[in-house]
């Protein structure tokens, strides 16, 4: 019975129980309205609480309904009834109330919760507003301001803050279900407060809204809900019930079937299949307690931290002791900066640090179940450290390199017990950034693989198996973007006006500006082992850019001037000059910001095809989570596979074919004209298998 009640004396208990997360699937909704009408007939009943089974109350939407026309009754409508029963509900909540389950607390005369309890209303996140009053009963209970905060941010809050705000009233310190029952029994005895429905929203100070829409707009760049999410809140303010709700449901409606929704539904459900990819169903991975890192530097420290912050103690390794203390320094000013902005105790960074041994001595790490090596992007340096690993480490001790554009399968040639090596990248800053690619080798064992999407759901990352190529699946792609920005370059685009369009598409920032940030000498340096490779790099501008010292930020220039302690991009005279003699005697045109943007995403999605089509990545939702965890692509665009396919295929085709008859991209390739004539990516990718490139 997803819905059932008992009976304690006059207090009724209505427990929800829907595993895994009591969600408001058709069948609650109905089970809810019923119980409402048996308890509203039933005389000796005096109060009611609303209890959930299992983990956690009712978490929010059923997803599995996602996309599908909605089945009565509407959670409006159950609501409306909790809110309209004859006897006080008293919502009793643990785990977490979000979206629905929060709205239908809303609905309930009181709500008390465990301080551990997570309250929110994070529909903005999956490009909607919340459906069934949380605009417009939310404001009238804790305020517009908190009200604001809380919708368009989508972010929940503790149990503790909920209290502060009123948004419940009263915790619960010992079991829930007797509290909230000795609670109900108290309440039904006094006089009920009206419910919100009939409640005004306290006032706001002048230019209130005003400054809020600006603040949200900020936030959103070019996401839409959240200015829905405040205009709903606002009318909720500024007229009456009735209209509110009429306000908030249109709106709803509107972006439910909105591309950005679709886009980050897809995204939603792309990242929770990313942790448990089918491909290793029932594989058991390694167990992981302990885990080393070698290299202390940019990447080793926030692996470390990485690893500090998922209560895992560490080892960190580096050459000497002077260069363990600069691994060991480079790991405090990580939890530096949060401390300093507050967000974290002084005493929890020292815990982090106090689960940090430094050394040069491997003999620290000979029980140790992971080794992550970071050390400098050369073979010889890489193969020598896993050349002492072997002989140090445990043999069933799993051992990862960080490298970016090495060939994994190399550096493991002399590892013994190769069964258990591979590829772990990170990306920068390792502690922040969610992306991990895992990257097996030709020897790599399922179970080994297997720890690796493991140990990202204990950092929680969000992992993506890659196969071997140069750069793996984001790097690759990386590369594209570049030589395509180039090319525009060459053709009449300036630095400005292509990192502009990029920031219009929603990029945090375009491409010149990245590298500037970054260092122009990391690409220059791949560039020169692919030409050793026998490649043919295309990046003529940055090579020249490279010649004269520009590599960005850090020398004082790069694609741009930079003042001295000021980060923001000035165009270059110097670099508009050596543009200006390379594109002597080619064509010039004027770009658009669409045109630029066509220009570098969609040969993007030609590689990221190829990349499908090689098995590099296994599923295109798999390169779109790449693209949005690794390297800033809005997630609202959905990735740019999603993008590609909500585009239309056929489109992207089109534009590539009249771009690669101009040189400026590659033509697009067997897959993608495949995947244009034959119903999308999935046709390329569905039946891989993990595991054998
Ligand atoms: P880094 O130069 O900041 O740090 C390398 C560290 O390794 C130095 O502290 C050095 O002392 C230490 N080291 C060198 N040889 C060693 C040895 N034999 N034993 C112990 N320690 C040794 O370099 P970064 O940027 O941290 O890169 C490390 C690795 O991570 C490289 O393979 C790089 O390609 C990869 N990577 C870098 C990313 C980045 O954005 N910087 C992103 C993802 C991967």
């Amino acid at each position: 019975m997803t819905v059932t009640i008992t009976h304690e004396t006059a207090v009724a208990v209505v427990t929800v129980d829907n595993p895994p997360v009591n969600a408001l699937s058709q069948v609650l909704r109905q089970a809810l309205v019923d119980a409402v009408a048996e308890l509203d007939a039933d005389s000796s009943v005096k109060a009611v609480v609303l209890l959930c089974a299992g983990r956690t109350f009712i978490a929010g939407a059923d997803v599995s309904e996602f996309g599908k026309p909605p089945v009565p009754p509407h959670l409006p409508d159950v609501v409306a009834s909790i809110e309209s029963a004859k006897k006080p509900w008293v919502a009793a909540i643990h785990g977490s109330a979000l979206g629905g389950g929060l709205e239908i607390a809303l609905g309930c005369t009181y709500r008390v919760a465990v301080a551990s309890a997570s309250l929110g209303l994070p529909e903005v996140k999956l490009g909607l507003i919340p459906g069934a009053g949380g605009t417009v009963r939310l404001p009238r209970l804790v305020g517009p301001a908190a009200a604001v905060d809380l919708v368009t941010g989508g972010n929940p809050i503790g149990g503790k803050k909920a209290e502060e705000l009123g948004l419940v009233d009263a915790i619960i310190a010992g079991d829930l279900r007797a509290g909230a029952i000795a609670f109900a029994s108290d309440v039904a005895e006094k006089s009920l407060p009206h419910p919100l429905s009939s409640r005004g929203v306290p006032a706001v100070e002048p230019g209130f809204w005003e400054d809020a829409e600006k603040a949200v707009a900020a936030k959103a760049r070019r996401e839409i809900a959240p200015l829905k999410a405040l205009a709903s809140v606002r009318k909720a303010s500024e007229t009456d019930f009735s209209g509110a709700m009429a306000f908030e449901r249109e709106a709803f409606l509107e972006l439910r079937g909105s591309e950005q929704a679709a886009a980050l539904r897809h995204v939603f459900f792309a990242e929770r299949a990313a942790p448990r990819p089918p491909e290793l169903a029932g594989i058991t991975p390694r167990e992981i307690r302990s885990a080393a890192v070698i290299g202390g530097g940019t990447m080793g420290a926030g692996i470390a931290a990485a690893l500090r912050d998922a209560g895992l103690p560490v080892v960190l390794i580096e050459r000497d002791p002077a260069a363990v203390e600069r691994g060991l320094a480079n790991m405090r000013a990580i939890y530096d900066g949060p401390v300093k902005r507050g967000r974290m105790t002084q005493a929890v960074a020292d815990e982090r640090m106090a689960g940090v041994a430094g050394g040069d001595d491997y003999g620290l790490i000979a029980d140790t179940d992971l080794v992550v090596e970071a050390v400098f992007e050369d073979l010889a340096v890489k193969r020598a450290v896993f050349e002492k690993l072997s002989s140090v480490c445990r043999p069933d001790a799993v051992l990862a390199t960080n490298t970016s554009y090495l060939d994994p399968d190399a550096i493991s040639q002399g590892v013994s017990h190769p069964k258990r090596f591979l590829g772990l990248h990170f990306f920068s800053p390792a502690n922040v950034m969610k992306l991990l690619e895992i990257v097996p080798t030709a020897t790599t064992a399922q179970d080994v693989l297997a720890t690796g999407f493991a140990l990202a759901r204990l950092l929680a990352k969000i992992p993506v198996r890659a196969g071997i190529c140069d750069g793996f699946i984001g790097n690759r792609i990386l590369k594209v973007t570049r030589a395509q920005a180039e090319r525009l370059l060459l053709a009449g685009a300036t630095p400005s006006t292509v990192d502009a369009a990029m920031r219009a598409f929603g990029l945090p920032m375009g491409p010149f500006e990245a590298q500037d940030l970054g260092g122009l000498d990391i690409a220059a340096f791949q560039r020169k082992a692919a030409r050793e490779r026998g490649e043919t790099p295309f990046a003529p501008v940055a090579e020249r850019l490279c010649t004269i010292g520009r590599l960005g930020q850090k020398t004082g220039g790069g694609w741009y001037d930079y003042q001295p302690g000021d980060r923001t991009p000035k165009p270059s005279e110097t670099v508009a000059g050596i543009i200006a003699e390379m594109v002597e005697g080619l064509p010039q045109r004027v770009w658009s910001e669409a045109e630029i943007a066509d220009a570098i995403l969609l040969p993007m999605v030609n590689e990221a095809t190829r990349i499908l089509e090689e098995r590099v990545a296994l599923r295109a939702a798999d390169i779109d989570l790449v693209k949005i965890h690794g390297y800033g692509f809005p997630r609202w665009r959905g990735g740019p596979m999603h993008y590609a396919e909500a585009r239309g295929l056929s489109e992207v085709v089109a534009v590539l074919d009249r771009l690669s008859a101009v040189g400026l991209a590659e033509p697009p390739c067997d897959g993608l004209r495949k995947a244009a004539g034959d119903g999308g990516f999935s046709t390329l990718a569905d039946q891989r298998t993990m595991g054998k490139r």
